[in-house]
């Protein structure tokens, strides 16, 4: 099971800062519009994905990297916003900024198998993920596939950290809880996941 440095940070974000939070993801999916990647072996993601920052992290039949363009629309992602620079900043413990959010948007039918967060250039940098609308059964294990998981429920609002030895735990979303939460118009969750992609 997961290490130390995995926490979770229940309710840190109240209702009106998941709310405005919300608000500013979807007019940002205006500009960088959610869309389904595909994994390197072809099959499509059931999670739509947009990122905020200089870099976004994305795969498609290339394989896994980061990149400074939508892959649809060829424009910068969007900037991060300022609350979630201030979370990382309260939060992270780390001497840089995140230089990426990615965003998830998961519907009742979305999952995200087992994985690990590895992509990034020094993992001395956490992952810090935030979680809106409705809740995940989120599973968390340690460095092996293999070894032992636990599920966590992660609800509108609450904070998830992987840091220190948890940094490279394998981790994933069993389900999405449909009609948990009523901040996403029609349902659905969003994860937004602040990573330092480059170096320090
Ligand atoms: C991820 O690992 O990319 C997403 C985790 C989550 O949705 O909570
Ligand atoms: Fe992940």
């Amino acid at each position: 099971m997961a290490a130390d440095g995995f926490k979770v940070f229940p309710g840190r974000l109240d209702g009106s800062a998941q709310a405005g939070l919300a608000e500013i993801v979807f007019a940002a999916a205006q500009v960088a519009p959610f869309y389904r990647p595909v994994t390197p072996g072809g099959r499509p993601m059931s999670v739509r994905m947009t990122n905020f920052g200089p870099l976004g992290w994305v795969t498609d039949a290339a394989g896994y990297r980061y990149q400074a363009l939508h892959p649809e629309t060829g424009r910068p992602w969007p900037a991060i916003p300022a609350t979630l620079i201030d979370l990382w900043r309260g939060l992270a413990e780390a001497p840089d900024d995140p230089d990426c959010c990615l965003v998830n948007l998961y519907d009742a039918q979305a999952r995200m198998s087992l994985h690990q967060d590895r992509d990034e250039a020094d993992f001395r940098f956490p992952v810090l993920s935030v979680s809106l609308g409705d809740s995940a059964v989120f599973r968390i294990g340690g460095k092996s596939r293999k070894g032992p998981t636990a599920t966590v429920r992660l609800a509108s609002g609450d904070v998830c950290l992987l840091a220190g030895s948890a940094r490279l735990a394998f981790h994933g979303v069993d389900r999405v809880l449909a009609g948990s939460s009523r901040l996403i118009p029609g349902g659905g969750r969003l994860n937004l996941t602040l990573r330092r992609a480059g170096p320090a």
